[in-house]
């Protein structure tokens, strides 16, 4: 199909989105597998804007929870705001009331010593991920806050267990060995610590281990394998004693210390013993891909940058330019001796790929083969095509279209296929010029469209998904 490229028109995805709707039948082309059943489940910004202020960075929109439903070769969808005390606020006060990462209210001195590293001062705005927490589905930020919402009608319900710390991540893992919900949370105190837990339910949660830490680094993501976990500190960190009075938002307080080169801390799962601590060359990186134990190694890949300079390109003044210059990432892998101190890290494919995905349920912590994501085109504004890496070859495929902004791929495996990438890839991708998105589904296996169905409205760029065969 031959589609109008718009100068900058990668912008609309970073505009509010208002209407929340909720739709039986969404127009298809093309025809959908007959075995796909179930929801797919996002997480992403919507609201940029609330009266006259503005959040400042792609990270602190307020969170709209999105789904896609598919049953006998039909399409249906729903999208609702996620109802956090952060949202409701926002719209009873007509203000931002709550800090977000990179966006703080306007409060007094006095009310930010008042409130620093208490539980009210964190806002529950979970727009970055979800997962499934034994029955219940939970919306995930970096606040230790998730929400947890009904996944059919996107109802928000409450706030859940708190993570045991101040700081946490969105990309909690399972166990590759127990089927354990694995996360960290870094406490700030006059001790701080890295505390790594895992749970199965609400209210059933165990430590495993706690790190003490001077300078807590910012991480998005970490690592997991059958017998590990592995925190990748790159030198992003932070002083703690620093947060509650510096009067930046939170971001803002971490530093490049490039010197302190990336530290891998390598956890024991079943022990909560530190392993070892292994170091490599500085770098960044928001996502790992997978991990996984070959012989005396630990295999690691991530989406890597050179610095953590993306942290400040992802700020809205800068998305919002008509070609805003974004780092590459590098899809690397980082290879780890357990009886060594050093880390040797090297590409995987010369095509760059951000928002990986995998077939985790079978592959997570476990030698894999292929990974896909969303990279960008060289004079590309934004992430604008669908990226397929196989990591034993370095073979590289991609999927694009002139005009068009494809979000995280979320691979499908067809039920009783053999091959690693028998199946689907779900992306929500935004058609500038139609003004508005559509839910892309490519066969995983060749890149080949199979089908895609339109909603009527554009939907901002999101983060994260989940795709739930029982819904
Ligand atoms: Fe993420």
């Amino acid at each position: 199909m031959q589609q109008t490229q718009i100068a900058g028109g990668h912008r609309l995805g970073f505009q509010t989105l208002e209407q929340e709707r909720s739709l039986d039948a969404v127009p298809i082309e093309g025809v959908l597998p007959t075995w796909l059943a179930g929801s797919l489940l996002r997480n992403g910004p919507a609201k940029f804007e609330v009266g006259e202020h503005s959040y400042r960075h792609w990270f602190d929109g307020l969170a709209m929870l999105h789904r896609f439903s598919f049953a006998h070769g039909a399409v249906s969808y729903a999208n609702r705001f996620l109802a956090s005390r952060a949202y409701r606020a926002a719209r009873e006060q007509d203000a931002i009331a709550y800090s977000e990462f990179a966006t703080d209210p306007c409060r007094s001195l006095f009310k930010r010593v008042a409130t620093a590293f208490s539980p009210p001062a964190f806002g529950d705005n979970a727009n970055v991920n979800l997962t499934r927490l034994g029955d219940e589905f939970v919306a995930m930020t970096e606040t230790p806050l998730p929400v947890v919402f009904e996944p059919r009608t996107l109802q928000t319900v409450g706030v859940a267990e708190p993570a045991p710390g101040q700081l946490t991540v969105a990309h909690p893992h399972r166990s590759p060995k127990t089927g354990e919900l694995v996360s960290y949370a870094t406490h700030f105190g006059p001790y701080t610590t890295y505390r790594v837990y895992a749970q199965r339910t609400r209210g059933e949660r165990r430590m495993i281990a706690k790190l003490p830490v001077s300078r807590p680094a910012y991480m998005h993501s970490f690592a997991i394998t059958e017998r590990y976990v592995v925190l990748v500190e790159f030198p992003f960190v932070v002083v703690p004693v620093a947060i509650p009075l510096s009067g930046r938002p939170f971001i803002e307080n971490f530093q490049w210390r490039p010197q302190r080169g990336t530290r891998f801390r390598v956890i024991e799962l079943a022990t909560g013993k530190l392993r070892g601590t292994y170091e490599s060359e500085p770098f960044f990186a928001f996502h790992h891909v997978n991990a996984f134990e070959r012989e005396a190694e630990l295999i690691i890949d991530l989406c890597a940058y050179d610095d953590a300079g993306i942290v400040h390109a992802l700020y809205l003044d800068h998305l919002r330019q008509e070609h805003p210059v974004l780092p590459d990432p590098e899809l690397r892998r980082c290879r780890l001796r357990l009886d060594g101190t050093s880390v040797g890290c090297e590409p995987l494919a010369d095509v760059g790929l951000e928002l990986p995905r995998i077939d985790y349920r079978s592959r997570n912590g476990r030698p894999y083969r292929y990974v896909y994501g969303a990279g960008h085109r060289d004079g590309g504004d934004f992430l604008d095509q669908l990226v397929k890496v196989d990591v034993e070859r370095g073979e590289t495929s991609v999927w694009s279209e002139s005009g068009t902004y494809p979000g995280e791929p979320v691979f499908v495996s067809e039920p009783g296929a053999a091959d690693e990438d028998a199946g689907v890839l779900l992306s929500v991708v935004l058609d500038a010029a139609a003004g508005s998105s559509f839910l892309l589904v490519l066969g995983a296996s060749d890149l080949t469209e199979l089908a895609r169905a339109r909603v009527p409205h554009h939907i901002p760029f999101g983060f994260h998904g989940q795709f739930a065969t029982e819904l």
